[in-house]
């Protein structure tokens, strides 16, 4: 039994997403029509009060899989159990207040721009990314549930929209990145820009924890549209990278390719500011926009979040190919 939604485009303030509101609390009946919603809202939902996954966590497993057959399940990986629903083995906590959580990123500096807003552009804003896009085949679909948000003044989720900043590329810029690939890379293995401007040099990969070159310009599988794809400054290569086959490192010609794609791709025009609520949903495709967490005050809130991942559709380009984050299937 599918249950009906009313969707409201575009998402307040934004120029792409959409909210979904449920006609039904979520239960038994499934809302099947939100991956259609997702691809014509160019990859972004708010489902408000989604209240009823706190209490049944199941709902949000069952709701990934409208998105796409493989979800991830930590079981299989060398994630923590503490980082992961004590009962639903899909859910990985996204929080402060577990042992050996992550804090929230630091605010930018100065924190405000000079017109009094949150800074949403980079390089002010430093983070953005696109989930795990270190693995080939990369992930499509995230979801996101506010269990215990921060306040709403505070950690909230931005995202940019690679579609509209695809688009509004000058023609040379387009004909520039068209076949060029970025090389991603695992936060944690020591390949950031960070390490690469102090001068460190990076311990060898293991096989399975070697960056991974992606298309900058990416087609989508479900609506052909092209968006960019790309990330800054932790989860590129700044030793081989950020981009194949261009001057590598901090300050060669890809470093400077990268930092004007970025700023062009999360100009204010492009971007969605969401703040939360408990028991908002988003729901968020890979494939298409960037996003990045922004601070909140750990000593003072706790916030708990759960997340799902989806994958299975990433494009014929991936057609055939062995899951690089797995030892055993990247040492073959
Ligand atoms: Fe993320």
């Amino acid at each position: 039994m599918s249950a009906s939604m009313d969707v409201t485009r575009p998402l307040p303030g934004a120029a792409f997403g959409a909210v979904v509101r449920l006609a039904q609390p979520l239960s038994v009946a499934m809302p099947d029509g939100l991956p259609q919603a997702l691809a014509e809202a160019g990859g972004l939902l708010l489902v408000p009060d989604a209240h009823p996954i706190s209490r049944a966590p199941e709902l949000l497993a069952r709701l990934s899989r409208l998105f796409g057959p493989e979800v991830e399940d930590y079981r299989h990986l060398p994630t923590g159990r503490h980082m992961v629903h004590e009962s639903q083995p899909e859910i990985y906590l996204v929080t402060n207040t577990v042992p050996g959580a992550r804090p929230p990123p630091a605010r930018p500096q100065p924190p405000l721009t000079t017109d009094g807003r949150l800074p949403v552009q980079y390089p002010h804003r430093k983070g953005w990314h696109t989930d795990q896009s270190y693995r080939r085949p990369p992930p499509d679909i995230s979801l996101f549930y506010a269990v215990t948000p921060a306040d709403r003044s505070r950690g909230q989720t931005l995202f940019a929209s690679g579609i509209l900043a695809y688009e509004a590329l000058p023609a040379a810029l387009k004909a520039r990145v068209e076949t060029l690939q970025g090389l991603h890379a695992q936060p944690g293995t020591g390949r950031g820009r960070k390490e690469a401007l102090a001068g460190q040099t990076p311990r060898p990969f293991a096989p399975h924890e070697r960056s991974q070159p992606q298309p900058v310009v990416r087609v989508h599988p479900v609506t052909g549209q092209r968006a960019l794809y790309l990330c800054e400054y932790g989860q590129m290569d700044w030793f081989d990278g950020p981009f194949v086959g261009m001057q590598p490192g901090p300050h060669g010609d890809g470093a400077a390719l990268l930092d004007e794609l970025m700023a062009h791709y999360t100009q204010p025009r492009f971007v969605y500011v969401h703040e939360w609520s408990a028991g908002d949903l988003l729901v968020w495709d890979n494939r298409c926009l960037v996003h990045a967490a922004t601070w909140y005050d750990a000593e003072k809130e706790q916030r708990l979040m759960w997340r799902t991942t989806v994958r299975g559709n990433p494009g014929p380009i991936y057609a055939g190919e062995r899951r690089s984050w797995i030892a055993r299937e990247a040492a073959v």
